[in-house]
This record gives structure tokens, sequence and C-alpha cells, in this order.
């Protein structure tokens, strides 16, 4: 990934935030944003470079829209890069995935630590190769104590079966169906603290939910962006936190007496 040139002299997010976002109260800041990180490949193809350049530089985006939620305020910001059923593309983008996910966990896990992110992992880690594995297990081990936010790597995940292993921890551990509650369910999921995603973005113009987060996205907003995932930047970012925190959340209840709704 290339260096972060530039970043003293370029307006920071939370500037940029603060003058879109104006009075906003921190408390609209979405404590959760999970982003669906589509088309890769269509910026690819759109300037005649393979698929895997296409994902090369989704990933140098990655640490852009990271650091740009740090410093807006969002503690969770969970990122799918890889989907249970993306294991049926050609084997050679797979394996580019693959690659790609390997470099960047050695050449920004210390900048990430650095910085005080805390990495998480959501989905089957069980699929990659020992030293894959090990590696992403010691760069959340490195980083389990930091607070500045938490980067959730949802890779080979999928939501239904995310809620189907936690079914099968439940039958294996013999509850009694009466017991079993919504919080039974939460408490067996990849990343039980994982807190429900408040706001959830998918770039590429597509609009469809693809088996991410359906347990923590039951109450979520979504914001849909045009923008292919390598050219979305830190002011899409704020845009999309400015149209959250315009909307009303009301988890099914009535809008608020106040509201003149
Ligand atoms: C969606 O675009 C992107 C993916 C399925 C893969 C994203 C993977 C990365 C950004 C690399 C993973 C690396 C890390 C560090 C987690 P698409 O390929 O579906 O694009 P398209 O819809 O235009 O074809």
């Amino acid at each position: 990934m290339p260096d972060d040139e530039g970043a003293q002299t370029a307006p920071s997010p939370a500037s940029a935030a603060s003058r879109v976002l104006g009075s906003t109260e921190s408390s609209d800041i979405p404590r959760h944003v999970a982003i669906i990180m589509d088309g890769n490949g269509r910026w690819a193809a759109q300037r005649g470079l393979d698929r895997i350049q296409g994902h090369e530089h989704g990933t140098d985006n990655i640490r852009i829209i990271t650091h740009a939620a740090a410093e807006l305020g969002v503690q969770y910001l969970t990122l799918w890069a890889f989907s249970t059923e993306n294991w049926s593309r050609p084997a050679e983008e797979v394996q580019g995935i693959l690659r790609i996910l390997a470099q960047a966990i050695d050449s920004e896990t210390e900048e990430l630590h650095r910085r005080g992110a805390r990495l998480r992992h959501i989905g089957e880690l069980d699929a990659l190769d020992p030293s894959l594995r090990q590696s992403v297990l010691d760069a959340i081990e490195l980083t389990r104590d930091n607070n500045a936010i938490t980067l959730t790597l949802a890779f080979n995940y999928g939501g239904r079966r995310e809620i189907v292993h936690a079914v099968q921890s439940i039958v294996r551990e013999g509850l009694n169906p009466d017991d079993i509650t919504e919080d039974s369910i939460r408490d067996r999921l990849y990343s039980p603290d994982l807190p429900d995603a408040d706001l959830i973005i998918r770039t590429s113009g597509e609009y469809r939910m693809s088996n991410f987060l359906l347990w923590q996205g039951a109450y979520s907003e979504f914001f849909f962006s045009p923008k292919l995932w390598p050219d979305f930047g830190a002011d899409d970012l704020v845009e999309a936190i400015a149209d959250y925190s315009r909307r009303e959340r009301r988890f099914g209840a009535l809008a608020a007496p106040t509201s003149g709704r």
C-alpha cells in the first residue's frame, strides 16, 4: 500500500465532518459503521487493469477509510472483504485476494497498532492456510487492548452461516428451548461484543445485503453510494454519516412527539 503522502496538508476528515455535519452532536456519529466494499472489479475493468489490481487499490482504500472513521469518532468499523460465496470465483482471483490479505496483515498491523486500532475477525479462519491464519490471530492478539477504533474484518464470512454456528453451539451445549433468548444467540455469534451496525454502507450502486451482518443489521440504516469502492473516499464517508445523522431511528416504535411528524 502506498504511504499516506500529503495527509498532513489535506483537510482532515474530522474538519470536513464538522463542516458537513454542522451542529451534529457527537452522539449522532454512528457507533458502528459496516461497509460492503463493492466494485473493485469494475473499477479495474474501467482502467484496463486486471481484477486483482482492483482489489489492491480497494485495499489501499481500507487504510484511508479506517483512519477517517477513527478520526470521525466511529468506534467500530466492519469491512466485508470476502464472503463464504466468494470461493466460487476463479482460483486466480481467490488466490490473489488471499495474497493481498497476507500482505496487508504484514504491512499494516504495526501502523494500525501505533494508531490504537484493535483488529478483529468475523467468519471462518479455518479455511485459510495455517501461516495466514496465524498472522491474522497474531495481529488480533497484538492489538487486543487498543481502543481508538475496532476494525473488524469479515473474511470468509456469511451471515446465515454465523447464525447456524450460533444455533449449533446452543444445541451442543444442551440449552433448554425455553431458556433460549435473543441474547443466547448473540452471545454465540463470531464476535459477541460487536454492537449492532448503526450504518451499513454499500458502494458501487448495488442495493443488496448479500448475506452480510444479518443479525447485527436488523435495525441498521443503509447508505448506498454509486462510487466504486476504490473511489469511495473520506469525504464520501463524511457524507454517509451526515445523511445518517439526519435520520430518525425508531426501532419499530413511533416518532418522538417533539419531532413534529
Ligand atoms: C468486491 O468487489 C470486493 C471483494 C469481493 C473483495 C474485496 C477484497 C479486498 C479489498 C482485499 C482484501 C484485503 C484485506 C486487507 C481484507 P467485486 O470484486 O465484487 O467488484 P465487482 O462487483 O465490480 O466485480
